[in-house]
């Protein structure tokens, strides 16, 4: 049978953070609620977590101050487990969760996004594709009901993991994401010079960011000129930066400066950009003091995104000391961020005061 566990002042959810990220994803739980009880689900990436406090709370601190790690968390108010139905069978959880779902008043003539995943050893043994379309087969007879992929009102997100199966009905706001575990995805497209791209369409999606509405931009760490491209593409001019050498492909257009040369030896005119973006691979620190003395050369309210690699085993230290030194220098960080495309870096999306 199936059982509501979200009893105040508990609340349980399935949290999401990037491949390996999953304990800093913990530990900001834990330092904004206190005590967490956390399960495992795919090591490293997903768990459920039980927290003590009321679902309505934990969102409401949450939109307050948003997570850095945590990519995507769906409140599990129903829940299956192999052990509280016998032990051994996996059958029935499918009828149970259709027969919850089709008793929930809010689906009825909604736009409904069905979201499944699963773990490798999980109890279903089809693809989460599979689980979808079972699940919407199950629940077709809820009426004028129209399910979509994109832009829901409602999401139905659903977890098979080992021994137990998780979901909950959400506004996708309350997600963090609309989109399946914070997985965003955007098509590669032809000539695409780097997968870097993905990360400025990501923070345009994800802070909204309306870059198209800047008009100079400073490129630092430019090359191979994902973000360049992307800038052009947007109607910027652009100034790019780099030691190494920018796609052909970009330099014949009439908006870009290219300038091959190392970040710390170049000079601007004062607040010359609107907009600044820096993806370096460099040491954070040195990249953040590098930075930080070429903002004389944006205008103050101009919006600044940088992205800082993470190479230590003490990364929220790392960013609240990459924070500071930003600080310092008058931005104001409006959201840091592990972006779904971000490897082993963040990005923060800042705006100089
Ligand atoms: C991850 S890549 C940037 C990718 C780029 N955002 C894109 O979309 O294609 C990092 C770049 O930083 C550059 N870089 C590192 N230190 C630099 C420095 N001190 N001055 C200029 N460029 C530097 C490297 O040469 C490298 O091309």
């Amino acid at each position: 049978m199936a059982k509501h566990s979200s009893e105040p002042p508990h609340s349980k959810w399935v949290c999401t953070a990037n491949h390996g990220f999953a304990p800093y994803a913990q530990e900001e739980l834990r330092r904004e609620f206190g005590s967490v009880k956390s399960t495992m689900l795919i090591p490293g990436e997903v768990f459920v977590a039980t927290l003590q406090v009321t679902a309505e709370d934990v969102l409401h601190q949450i939109e307050a101050k948003p997570p850095i790690f945590m990519r995507h968390m769906f409140l599990a108010d129903w829940e299956w487990s192999t052990e509280e139905h016998g032990g051994g069978g996996n059958e029935g959880w499918e009828e149970a969760l259709s027969k919850m779902l089709l008793a929930d008043f809010r689906l009825p003539g909604a736009r409904v996004a069905i979201q499944t995943r699963k773990s490798e050893d999980s109890l279903w043994s089809g693809t989460a594709a599979e689980m979808k379309d079972k699940l919407q087969e199950g629940i077709s007879k809820l009426e004028g009901t129209e399910f979509v992929v994109r832009d829901a009102e409602w999401i139905i997100s659903v977890f098979a993991g080992k021994g137990s199966v998780f979901a909950g009905v959400a506004r996708p706001q309350d997600n963090l994401s609309d989109w399946n575990g914070g997985a965003i995805r955007f098509q590669k497209e032809e000539g695409q010079i780097s997968r870097a791209k993905f990360k400025l369409l990501e923070a345009e999606a994800n802070f909204g960011i309306p870059f198209a509405s800047f008009h100079e931009a400073l490129d630092i760490g430019a090359a191979p000129g994902g973000w360049t491209s992307f800038l052009l593409e947007r109607g910027l001019k652009v100034t790019a930066i780099d030691t190494a050498k920018l796609h052909p492909s970009l330099l014949s257009s009439p908006k870009l400066t290219f300038l091959q040369r190392n970040a710390d030896s170049v000079k601007f005119k004062e607040n010359q950009f609107d907009l600044l973006v820096c993806d370096m691979s460099w040491s954070p620190k040195l990249t953040a003091r590098l930075v930080s003395q070429l903002l004389y050369a944006l205008v103050p309210g101009g919006t600044a995104i940088v992205t800082v690699k993470l190479l230590t085993k003490k990364p929220m230290a790392l960013i609240h000391e990459v924070i500071d030194i930003f600080e310092d220098a008058r931005m104001q960080v409006q959201r840091a961020k592990q972006l779904f495309h971000n490897r082993d870096e963040i990005t923060l999306y800042m705006i100089k005061y």
